[in-house]
């Protein structure tokens, strides 16, 4: 968190990304992210779930664990899903799990959670704050619209955000807010804002790794950048390996083991033997 806090300090852009499980999560630490979230948006991208809603905690810490096992430089959080924090001392129990049961080193919490982020930072887990589009509000907000848009949404949305670093919060993920809203949060905050359809202007940049690579079904969302198409690469690959094993050219001759020179005469030797036996027997 530290040093989350002095790269705003120095003007030096945040990268993050959310990983779930170890390969992935091993190539996106040696690639050099700054921050790994393991989000609840692996209820949807990764379970295939319509909504984040459905994940529990136990998935949650399943995921962190293979994540941890890869992580050996990012800042590693983990989401606290959907009804994990109805209070404040449930909040804190749970979030206790990610960093003793998983190895997570700060929790994110959706929502302007003043008590239960100034809680858990009296218990010493650094916290990651949510604002503006909180896919957790789905039903409250009525689908995932933009946030922020009149005056007063987004006056609310700065104070929020002043009354979560005010309690402690580390760094706070800013979703779906236009741009000027997100430019005025992030100039005010003493802490770093990460954006993930909020604009340029936040101290970071947040997306999910499957929105990232092409590996999601839908239409992208308009603040989705897609680096690759990984989708179609796998796709690709998968099909040219069924016409393989079709058409049996695969495994090669140079993909097979073979046996020792030696153990392989004998074998021979013997069938030889059991065929001779069969044929005086038919004789
Ligand atoms: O769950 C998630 O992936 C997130 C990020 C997109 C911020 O909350």
């Amino acid at each position: 968190m530290p040093a989350l806090a002095e790269m705003k300090r120095q003007g030096k852009a945040i990268s993050a990304l959310t990983a779930y499980d170890y390969a992935t999560s091993r190539l996106v630490d040696e690639a050099g992210i700054d921050l790994i979230l393991v989000g609840d948006s692996l209820a949807m991208v990764v379970l295939g779930h319509e909504n984040t809603l459905a994940v529990t905690v136990d998935e949650m810490l399943h995921h962190t664990r293979a994540v941890r096992r890869a992580v050996r430089r990012a800042l590693l959080v983990a989401d606290m899903p959907f009804g994990s924090y109805p209070g404040t001392a449930e909040g804190v129990a749970n979030a206790i799990r990610f960093v003793k049961e998983a190895g997570a080193e700060a929790v994110k919490i959706e929502g302007p959670r003043i008590e239960l982020v100034r809680a858990l930072t009296e218990a010493e887990i650094p916290v990651v704050g949510h604002l503006g589009l909180t896919p957790q509000s789905i039903h409250r907000m009525g689908g995932y619209r933009v946030q922020g848009r009149t005056a007063d949404a987004a006056l609310q949305l700065k104070a929020d955000a002043q009354a979560l670093a005010d309690a402690g919060a580390g760094a706070l993920v800013l979703e779906g807010l236009p741009r000027e809203v997100a430019a005025a949060i992030t100039a005010e905050l003493p802490i770093p804002t990460i954006g993930i359809g909020a604009g340029p202007q936040c101290d970071g940049q947040i997306l999910v790794f499957h929105d990232l690579l092409g590996l999601t079904f839908a239409p992208p969302a308009k603040f989705v950048r897609r680096y690759a198409d990984a989708g179609a690469l796998i796709r690709s690959a998968v099909e040219h390996y069924r016409e393989d094993v079709e058409r049996r050219a695969f495994p090669s001759d140079e993909e097979s083991y073979h046996l020792p020179e030696a153990a392989r005469r004998a074998l021979e030797a013997s069938q030889t033997a059991i065929e001779n036996v069969v044929a005086l027997r038919k004789a």
